[in-house]
This record gives C-alpha cells, sequence and structure tokens, in this order.
C-alpha cells in the first residue's frame, strides 16, 4: 500500500509527465520574413546544390523553402507553426508545381529531425538559436552547412559572415555561415 507521501509523490510525477507530454509548442520568433535578394544571399553562403536536402526552420510564407526548390533545385522542407502561413505557404507550393521537391510540416522546429539535412537556414531570436543548438548538436551528421540570418549561433564559429549594408530598402543584414 502507497503512504500519503508516496501517494502524493506518484500523482505529481503522473501530472508533471502528463503536462510535459501535452506541452504547447515554443514560438521562436515572430513573423518577420526576409527580403527575396537576401533568402537568395543566404542559399547562395550555404552552397546549396542540386539535389541537396534543406530545411527551413520557421518557415513563414515559404519563400526560401520555394527559392531553393525552384532556383536552386533542392529538395526543400520548411517547417512552420503556424496554420495560416503554413496553408499560405502550402498553397503557393502546389500552384508552383513544386509539390515533388517542395514541402511545409505544420509542427513544431524543436520536435523533427534534422538527421538528413546538407543545409538548414534559420531566421530565429539569438535566445532561440540558444534553444535550438543541443538538438542540432545531437542530430546534425557532420558536413552539414547551417546559414543563419542576423542572429548568430553563440558556443558555434562562423566559417563565414557576410554583411549587407542595404537590401534596397534600407536595411542591414548579416549572413553567417557554420559547418559541423
Ligand atoms: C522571423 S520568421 C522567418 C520566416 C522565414 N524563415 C523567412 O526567413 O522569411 C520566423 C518564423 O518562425 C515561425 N516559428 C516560430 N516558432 C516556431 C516553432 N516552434 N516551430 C515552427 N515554426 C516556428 C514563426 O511563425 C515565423 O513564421
Amino acid at each position: 500500500m502507497l503512504n500519503r507521501r508516496s501517494a502524493a509523490a506518484l500523482l505529481f510525477c503522473v501530472v508533471g509527465f502528463a503536462q510535459q507530454k501535452n506541452q504547447e509548442p515554443e514560438k521562436l520568433a515572430p513573423y518577420y520574413p526576409t527580403p527575396e535578394t537576401i533568402v537568395e544571399k543566404m542559399l547562395e553562403v550555404g552552397a546549396l546544390k542540386p539535389g541537396e536536402k534543406v530545411f527551413d526552420l520557421g518557415s513563414g510564407d515559404g519563400r526560401v523553402v520555394v527559392m531553393a526548390a525552384q532556383k536552386f533545385k533542392a529538395d526543400a522542407t520548411g517547417i512552420e507553426l503556424d496554420q495560416d502561413l503554413w496553408k499560405q505557404s502550402m498553397e503557393k507550393i502546389k500552384r508552383l508545381g513544386l509539390d515533388k521537391q517542395a514541402r511545409i510540416i505544420n509542427g513544431d522546429i524543436m520536435k523533427q529531425d534534422y538527421s538528413s539535412a546538407d543545409l538548414l537556414t534559420v531566421y530565429l531570436l539569438p535566445s532561440s538559436n540558444d534553444k535550438v543548438r543541443p538538438l542540432l548538436e545531437k542530430q546534425l551528421k557532420k558536413g552539414t552547412r547551417i546559414v543563419a540570418h542576423d542572429f548568430e549561433f553563440s558556443g558555434w564559429t562562423a566559417e563565414k559572415v557576410e554583411h549587407i549594408e542595404d537590401d534596397g530598402e534600407g536595411r542591414s543584414h548579416t549572413i553567417y555561415l557554420y559547418r559541423r
């Protein structure tokens, strides 16, 4: 028989486990799209080649995924939490006839498998890069490139840093390239 104290401890564990299982995905950044010219630069800096697998973590309206598939002929996957952005980006992919080489997962960045990736693109907040980093360190195969827009990954050394002073609309950008 359980005494009161161990029954309470057991209940606490069960509730804690249930809460953990039902944990809401964390919003790691607001929607703030990368200008198309910078998307292209990011994919160039990442040296994306035809047939390679690229993932955009938090894909917004799907512009990175679409350009990776259409212009760079890569196999592109976006992960997007927001239902409307997911729907909108999937419709764009279908409309452009890219559904064989491009797709958006309506899910949480923190719950995906990136082990097949050749290239990752990331435009999240600095604190979110800190949260994602351990997952990437665990999953990514050796040689995977990571291109981060504007916010670097602390603890990693960038192989290349490219600064764009003016994107044509008065905004400056920095692109960081890492290799695992
Ligand atoms: C700054 S925007 C970048 C959009 C796109 N990658 C680009 O560069 O144009 C960040 C995106 O991440 C999405 N996001 C935030 N947290 C997420 C999560 N946990 N899982 C999936 N997507 C997430 C947001 O909804 C938003 O669309």
